[in-house]
């Protein structure tokens, strides 16, 4: 089953509320949330007080992509207001095994994303403690960015390196997908979506989600 996580980075903040009732009308799956702290990334958005404040309106999962360095000092305030997946960068942490171990302790999903540099050998080790594998395909910090297609073999390879595990582990891919290349997406093996431009730029939002999930 394929889920689509749209990301609230391309919504009007001011009309957030509006924003989340429509994903839920509209189906999305998720909520994806893209803290970033202007150092990982250029640039800033928000933090664990939206999140706390989206809880309050919405049962969605709360799909928390951190793009923060050194998340460890963090992730406790993320889970606590009400994160449900909490996903940090290998490339932000020294320590990325740790980092896991710290959001499996809040009883949360746990993800570890990997930009589009960053080989698959990173997660080699750390499968055993994984949820989520984030494959980014632009390179964070802005939305609308255009897909990199060389993100397509490596979630190829990850599906494999993954079945060869035998552990359920999702496969997301952000950044720069849209109607035009969601199948190629999916064929690839992965199984949640973020979509923030396409969704949000798109004449009619709620339509667009309900469009993607049938592609
Ligand atoms: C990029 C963020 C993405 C972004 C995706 O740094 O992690 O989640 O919002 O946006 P689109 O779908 O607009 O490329
Ligand atoms: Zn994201």
């Amino acid at each position: 089953m394929i889920k689509i996580s749209p990301s609230i980075l391309s919504a009007d903040f001011t009309k957030i509320f509006d924003a989340v009732k429509m994903l839920e009308n509209a189906g999305a799956d998720y909520i994806h949330c893209d803290v970033m702290d202007g150092s990982f990334v250029p640039n800033i958005t928000f933090g664990q007080y939206m999140i706390r404040d989206l809880r309050k309106h919405t049962k969605l999962p709360l799909d928390v992509h951190l793009m923060i360095n050194n998340p460890d000092k963090y992730i406790v305030e993320f889970a606590d207001a009400g994160a449900d997946i909490i996903t940090v960068h290998a490339e932000a942490t020294n320590h990325l095994d740790r980092s896991l171990q710290l959001i499996r302790s809040t009883g949360k999903k746990a993800g570890v994303s990997l930009n589009p540099h960053t080989p698959l050998s990173v997660l080699e080790y750390v499968l055993y403690n994984v949820d989520m594998v984030l494959l980014m395909s632009v390179n964070p910090g802005f939305g609308g960015q255009s897909f990199i297609d060389s993100s397509l073999d490596k979630a190829r390879a990850l599906r494999a390196m993954i079945q060869a595990t035998g552990r359920d582990i999702d496969i997301e891919m952000d950044g720069g997908i849209s109607a035009h290349n969601i199948k190629a997406v999916t064929d690839a093996g992965v199984n949640v979506i973020v979509a923030g431009n396409s969704v949000f730029s798109a004449d009619n939002p709620a339509d667009m989600i309900k469009t993607l999930k049938l592609l």
